[in-house]
């Protein structure tokens, strides 16, 4: 039985919880955001180390200025909320993709709150805002270059995931089968489990679900 140290999960399907409840889309992000508070409550006793959670993407800005606007909303609160619990628990959270373009007292907060959270030592949690892997890769590869030594192992040096331990598992919800540009690189030979759940009904007994079937599936990475 092997155990997944970095799970990363596509929290996708909130606008779709919504709909078909006839409530609009906002409602389904706030639900969302829900789903992240439980999961976090109960990650002590899944043995994940880190976990890494998509929650902007760099394509998302081509939604509604409405929903964009939501979703910071959201984001806002989620620190304002939950940091003292985070600490509390020990946990480190660390933000992946440029959150620099967001509005200036967000960027602020995101800060303080990961500079708040830097000796956690019980787990890291990873959040991906304006992430996209693409551009990840594409920034790590340019700095390889600029040093002169384009390798595998420059390039995942300079990738944002260079201090966490390899991607294990990565999940995504709502029943689609796609990446939507995130961790790439990271998960050339990660597990890949995709549910029909949609993100706001996801819960921590899904969660074990998904490594249950993780500690299941025989991990050769090339060789036999
Ligand atoms: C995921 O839910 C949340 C974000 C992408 C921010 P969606 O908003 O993508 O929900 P669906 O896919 O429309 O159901
Ligand atoms: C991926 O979901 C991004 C996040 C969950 C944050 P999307 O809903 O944006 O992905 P697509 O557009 O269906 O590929
Ligand atoms: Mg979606």
């Amino acid at each position: 039985m092997t155990s997944a140290r970095h799970v990363a999960i596509i929290m996708d399907g909130n606008g779709r919880w919504a709909k078909r409840r006839l409530l609009p889309r906002s409602v389904g992000h706030k639900r969302g955001v829900e789903a992240v508070r439980g999961l976090l409550r109960s990650l002590d006793d899944t043995g994940i180390e880190v976990l890494t959670l998509y929650a902007f993407s760099s394509e998302n800005w081509k939604r509604s200025e409405d929903e964009v606007s939501d979703l910071m909303g959201l984001l806002r609160i989620f620190i304002a909320r939950d940091l003292d619990e985070i600490v509390e628990r020990g946990l480190k959270l660390k933000i992946i993709g440029d959150f620099s373009i967001f509005p200036a007292d967000l960027v602020t907060m995101i800060q303080d709150a990961q500079a708040r959270s830097a000796s956690g030592t019980q787990g890291t949690l990873v959040v991906a805002l304006n992430y996209g892997s693409q551009q990840e890769i594409a920034k790590a590869a340019a700095a390889a270059a600029a040093k002169g030594e384009v390798t595998v192992e420059t390039i995942a040096a300079g990738l944002e995931t260079a201090d966490l331990p390899p991607l294990d598992l990565l999940i995504r919800t709502s029943g689609e089968v796609r990446l939507s540009n995130f961790l790439l690189w990271q998960a050339s030979y990660a597990e890949l489990y995709f549910t029909d759940v949609l993100w706001p009904d996801f819960t921590v007994d899904h969660l074990k679900q998904a490594l249950a079937e993780f500690s299941g599936r025989e991990r050769r990475f090339g060789g036999r």
